[in-house]
């Protein structure tokens, strides 16, 4: 089954606890939380607080995203504010390694992203660790920005590097993903699909689940 995480970065924050209700009423298989700091990326969104907020409205697991240089210094709140899922960039920490073990010893799925212009080999060394690889497929920072591309190239060269490896590893597309390019980015090798804008903007989240599960044939 190819699973749907929409991103609350483009939900009404306003009413964030029913926004994310909403979207568990309508199906959803993840919550998508988008953690920026204003230094690796242009954007500051929420931390912990909001996470530990919104941890208690859904029973659906938390993807924590962290868009944030030196994650190490704040995996420990995130996990106790009951994240399930906790990506860092490769691109924002010295010793992956490390990191990536720190979250598994904390209880949860560790997850680690990478930009659009790294490349997927540089993800050699750490797939044999890894719950999760999130490939973003736009510049992080911004929800509604145009997939790029080359992604596909990318997902397929990992889809056939994780098969190779015997590695239990999923793989996650964040950014610009939408039903109209959802069946190309799942049939190239993704397992769950992040989606901002496309999710919460559309005018009915049970009829775009609908609509997506029908064409991913879950
Ligand atoms: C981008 C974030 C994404 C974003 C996706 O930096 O990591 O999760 O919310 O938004 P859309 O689906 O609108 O591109
Ligand atoms: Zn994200």
């Amino acid at each position: 089954m190819i699973k749907i995480a929409p991103s609350i970065l483009s939900a009404d924050f306003a009413r964030l606890g029913e926004e994310i209700k909403a979207a568990e009423n309508a199906g959803a298989h993840l919550i998508h939380v988008d953690v920026m700091d204003g230094h690796f990326v242009p954007n500051i969104t929420i931390g912990p607080l909001v996470v530990d907020a919104i941890r208690k409205v859904t029973r659906l697991p938390l993807d924590v995203h962290l868009m944030i240089s030196d994650p190490d210094k704040y995996l420990k709140d995130f996990i106790s504010a009951g994240a399930d899922i906790l990506t860092v960039h490769l691109e924002a920490t010295a010793h992956l390694h490390r990191t990536v073990q720190a979250v598994k010893e904390g209880g949860i799925k560790a997850g680690v992203s990478i930009n659009p212009a790294t490349p997927i080999w540089s993800l050699d060394d750490i797939l044999g660790d890894v719950d999760i690889v999130l490939v973003m497929s736009v510049n992080p920072g911004f929800g509604g920005q145009e997939f790029i591309p080359n992604t596909i190239r990318k997902l397929k060269l990992l889809r056939k590097k994780i098969s190779e490896a015997g590695s239990p590893a999923l793989i996650e597309v964040d950014g610009g993903v939408k039903p109209e390019n959802a069946m190309e980015i799942a049939s190239a090798g993704a397992d769950i699909l992040v989606m901002g804008s496309a999710f919460f903007k559309s005018a009915d989240y049970a009829a775009t689940m609908e609509k997506l599960n029908g064409m991913l044939g879950n």
